[in-house]
């Protein structure tokens, strides 16, 4: 019999028939809408390889149950949805898939940070509203982004290719991160700065850092305090780094000028949230890899996971690199 493979959500036919001629594979039909968990515990108690999403909690009960599991493989670089521990207990591989995704959400965060500045989703809007009456000197003015200064939280390799972007725009780059980068400092003149010299120092604050138990909650009440009134405040990395009732008062407030969000505490988040109704704001549905060559470049590489370690290979991208074949 065929070792089993279960996809937690459908993916191109492509992709899914470099899996086929080898294992049985089975794939959750949902296009925008996640495998229920109860439905993921009972597939995964026959699963060999798992091809997994952020969305999916793959906990301590699934490992503990999951007696022929020995790959997980997530469709991200971020693996906070993955309880690792429990993973390394049972000898489990988990892969992401860092790289191939680096240049795509850098483009995508600094994207988001210039529709922030320059007002575009907000412009949008106010053409289709049938507003424009005229041409007018203050129209949708909105901040300048080159030769600012840009503090980016989390210098991993996003971080680091959001900053060449930003050198590009003649901006003056801080970081903070939990170890110095000599290689950025030398090519990029990024220089390092604690976290609270950063916020005091930003015109625009990136958050480019994986969810960790260091990062969960960073930015509180506190730190939006001391960024500049007239800060824009970005978030490419995941949500639960920022307490969201901290940051609405401080754009409520006046404290910070503008927030660009791509991830958020709950996912989807709920079109009530008070942060969408700021006008201030501009959200994104968690797209920062999503490009049709990347996302594909992605799935390959999940692919390529599975297969190595079902077939007795290190995996490419391993992320418990206690794991043994
Ligand atoms: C996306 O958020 C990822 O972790 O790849
Ligand atoms: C703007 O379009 C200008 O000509 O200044």
């Amino acid at each position: 019999m065929k070792p089993y493979v279960y996809v937690t959500r459908k993916l191109p036919e492509e992709v899914l028939v470099s899996l086929q001629d080898q294992y049985e594979v089975e794939m959750w039909e949902g296009e925008d809408i996640s495998v229920p968990h109860e439905l993921l515990l009972e597939k995964a108690q026959k699963a060999s390889g798992i091809l997994s999403m952020l969305s999916d909690s793959i906990d301590k009960e699934l490992f503990n149950q999951a007696a022929k599991l020995k790959v997980v493989a997530n469709l991200a670089v971020g693996f906070d949805n993955i309880d690792l521990k429990a993973a390394n207990e049972q000898g489990i591989a988990v892969c992401n898939t860092p790289d191939v995704l680096t240049d795509t959400t850098a483009d995508l965060t600094f994207g988001l940070m210039m529709a922030a500045a320059r007002r575009l989703v907000e412009a949008d809007r106010y053409i289709r509203e049938g507003k424009w009456k005229s041409w007018s000197p203050l129209l949708m003015a909105g901040m300048d982004i080159h030769h600012k200064t840009v503090g980016i939280i989390g210098m991993g390799s996003i971080g680091e290719a959001f900053a060449k972007r930003a050198k590009g725009f003649d901006m003056n780059i801080l970081y903070h991160n939990r170890s110095r980068k000599p290689e950025a400092e030398e090519a990029l003149g990024a220089q390092y700065a604690s976290l609270d010299e950063l916020l005091a120092q930003s015109d625009f604050v990136v958050c480019l850092a994986p969810l960790t138990p260091e990062t969960n909650g960073l930015l509180q009440r506190e730190q939006f305090r001391m960024m500049k009134s007239s800060a824009i405040f970005i978030n490419a990395a995941r949500g639960p780094i920022v307490n969201e009732e901290a940051l609405y008062e401080a754009l409520v407030n006046g404290e910070i000028a503008a927030a660009g969000l791509d991830v958020f505490e709950a996912e989807p988040i709920d079109k009530t949230h008070p942060l969408l109704s700021l006008k201030n704001v501009v959200a994104l549905p968690h797209i920062g890899s999503s490009s049709v060559e990347t996302r594909m470049e992605m799935m390959k590489l999940c692919v390529s996971n599975i297969k190595a370690v079902l077939e007795g290979e290190t995996p490419k991208t391993l992320v418990n690199k206690e794991w043994q074949k």
